[in-house]
């Protein structure tokens, strides 16, 4: 089984990437194989609505940055889990320019996400978690994912880098979040 994370924050070594390890760290234990994708330093660029991808049988998405290689990692991977720091209520832009090209191309593809497994997970200083959860979850479920719960909505507390590090409950409901992430991957490929 292959687990990716995606850190959505453009910060690196920051929160989020801090909460990708976690999870990614209790899927290694279930025996899945892992990969961090971090967002920092990539150049995704939005998608232009030009409905290349949707024509004359074309594969993945005309325009040329980071957005080919990340997506080949998507295609791949049997269980995702996308993060993102908070930005004014909301998931950051070049997390939300990545989802809205993969999900554009895979829907225009044959659907090619169904029935992987995932899950998002939001981190914040103080407020708007739960819009970001939403967010994400739009983007998943419009995909065809199978996404599992927790023991409390995927969010935790954080603001200066590895204070999330602090919010014992957040790292517990992260920590049940990979157990049922891998349980539920496991039923599917039974
Ligand atoms: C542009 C910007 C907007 C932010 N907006 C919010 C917000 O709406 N709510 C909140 O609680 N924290 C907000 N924060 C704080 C971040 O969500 C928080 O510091 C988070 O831990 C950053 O994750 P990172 O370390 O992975 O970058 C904002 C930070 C930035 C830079």
């Amino acid at each position: 089984m292959y687990a990716i994370a995606i850190s959505g924050s453009p910060r690196p070594k920051g929160n989020t990437e801090t909460l990708c390890r976690r999870v990614l760290d209790g899927l290694a234990s279930a025996g899945c194989r892992t990969a961090l994708h971090s967002l920092a330093g990539r150049a995704i660029a939005g998608c232009t609505g030009c409905a290349w991808c949707r024509k004359d049988g074309h594969q993945g998405c005309v325009q040329e940055d980071d957005f080919q290689a990340l997506y080949a990692e998507l295609l791949l991977a049997d269980i995702v889990v996308i993060a993102s720091p908070v930005y004014f209520g909301s998931a950051t832009p070049e997390l939300m320019a990545f989802l809205d090209r993969a999900g554009y191309v895979a829907r225009g593809q044959g659907q090619c996400l169904a029935r992987k497994v995932g899950a998002p997970i939001a981190i914040a200083r103080r407020a708007g978690h739960n819009f970001t959860v939403a967010q994400l979850l739009m983007w998943l479920v419009i995909n065809d994912f199978v996404v599992p719960g927790s023991s409390y909505w995927p969010i935790a507390f954080g603001g200066a880098p590895d204070t999330v590090n602090e919010d014992a409950e957040g790292l517990a409901t992260i920590d049940r979040l990979a157990a049922n992430l891998a349980w539920v991957a496991g039923k599917l490929t039974a």
